[in-house]
């Protein structure tokens, strides 16, 4: 096990598509995973996808802590290979985001209230879920990841867009889209 290095914005890794999973159940993908978790707990995130950690693969982790924002019973810590997004409603939600690829700031961001998301588990079974809320904008802030995307090229009001400390401080209204 090992805690790995984190790729900051600006490295070329985060902008790059990364490649699908091939076989989810071989050594390294394994190992690779264990990594992760044990990275992203040391971080303390809720996400964290394959290219932050220079590995350009279609994977990430996240889990949603209990009590979060439209969840009771929170989710446990999940492996999904090979996402592919669907949105269910026209409907976008503003909600704070943060990257441990974007250490200390933070920002709203829109995202679809409402998602399906199919793709494979770390069992390699196949995962086809709907999604809403908090979980759903971190799946969908992960799944970015893996077309080169950061959370702010999704950005559509640069106010909401700041240090944590300073936004929490002086915290703004979000305003519907
Ligand atoms: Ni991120």
């Amino acid at each position: 096990m090992a805690i790995l290095k984190i790729a900051r914005m600006g490295h070329p890794v985060l902008l790059a598509k990364a490649l699908p999973v091939e076989d989810v159940a071989a050594p390294d993908i394994r190992f690779l995973l264990r990594d992760m978790a044990e990275t992203l707990d040391d971080a303390g995130g809720v996400g964290l996808a394959a290219p932050q950690v220079f590995r350009s693969l279609r994977l990430f982790i996240y889990h949603v802590p209990a009590g979060r924002a439209g969840t009771d019973t929170g989710v446990p810590l999940t492996a999904v290979f090979n996402p592919v997004l669907t949105p269910l409603s026209e409907d976008m939600e503003m909600g704070w985001e943060g990257c441990l690829s974007i250490p200390g700031l933070r920002a709203a961001v829109p995202r679809h209230a409402h998602i399906r998301l199919r793709g494979l588990g770390a069992d390699g079974k196949e995962i086809d879920k709907q999604v809403s809320g908090f979980e759903a904008r971190i799946i969908q802030h992960e799944t970015d990841h893996l077309d080169g995307l950061m959370y702010p090229m999704r950005m559509k009001d640069f106010r909401y867009f700041g240090f944590n400390e300073e936004t929490e401080r002086f915290p703004l209204e979000l305003e519907a889209l």
